[in-house]
């Protein structure tokens, strides 16, 4: 998925699940240790990382997962049916996928027995969100270069606020510019090796007894 008008793709161009598996579930999922788990999607886009998310916890039957997901622009139904995720990752699948893309905007939908999804149409400067309440957060917005508006104290620090403690973000980018606005917001940072065609990428942990 490319955009012309900001001359930015959703995903790496090394591969959108290769990167998606690596820093969201490897890098987050599969680092959650308790269930149920409030999960913070800013930038739903295509939906993968909530699809790959859902898959990821149908491994384990006590995984109970309730998905928020922020994206100010919702994707065409016309796009979002060339999307060809389930072909490419499981095509057993292919209902759930079209299921969290026709779910409902604004209300919590029962996607299965113990997947929950809740998308909201807003900007993730405006939006109003749950204090102490996420335990796991997929920072995805378009890239800091693109959008620096999002990626800034003021926003990191709303994020924090809505966090659980000792939970943790986890993103793309290693920009100096973010990890510095991340650390102003009070969380402590640990930089992880990317992907392939990404050097490293940032996991941002709520410290206890933090404001
Ligand atoms: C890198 S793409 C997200 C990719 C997505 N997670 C996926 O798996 O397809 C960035 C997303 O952020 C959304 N976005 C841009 N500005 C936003 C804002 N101010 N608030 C919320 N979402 C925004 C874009 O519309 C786009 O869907």
């Amino acid at each position: 998925m490319f955009v012309p008008e900001l001359n930015e793709h959703y995903h790496s161009i090394h591969g959108a699940i290769q990167e998606s598996m690596h820093i969201f579930i490897g890098a987050g999922y599969k680092e959650v240790n308790s269930f149920p788990v409030n999960i913070l999607e800013v930038g739903y886009g295509t939906g993968l990382n909530a699809f790959l998310t859902f898959l990821e916890s149908k491994k384990d039957r006590n995984a109970e997962v309730n998905y928020t997901a922020i994206e100010k622009y919702p994707l065409q139904n016309d796009i979002v049916h060339l999307l060809n995720y389930p072909g490419q990752i499981n095509r057993n699948k292919t209902i759930v996928f079209q299921t969290l893309h026709s779910a409902s905007w604004e209300k919590k939908v029962r996607i299965s027995e113990k997947f929950t999804l809740r998308k909201i149409q807003c900007d993730i400067t405006c939006a109003l969100l749950p204090d102490n309440f996420f335990e796991l957060v997929y920072f995805d917005a378009f890239g800091p270069d693109i959008q620096p508006e999002l990626w800034t104290e003021y926003i990191f620090r709303k994020i924090y606020k809505s966090m659980t403690n000792k939970s943790f973000l986890v993103t793309y980018s290693v920009k100096g510019t973010v990890t510095r606005a991340l650390k102003a917001a009070g969380f402590s940072i640990e930089k992880l090796p990317g992907p392939p065609g990404k050097r490293e990428i940032t996991r941002a942990t709520k410290k206890e007894n933090r404001r």
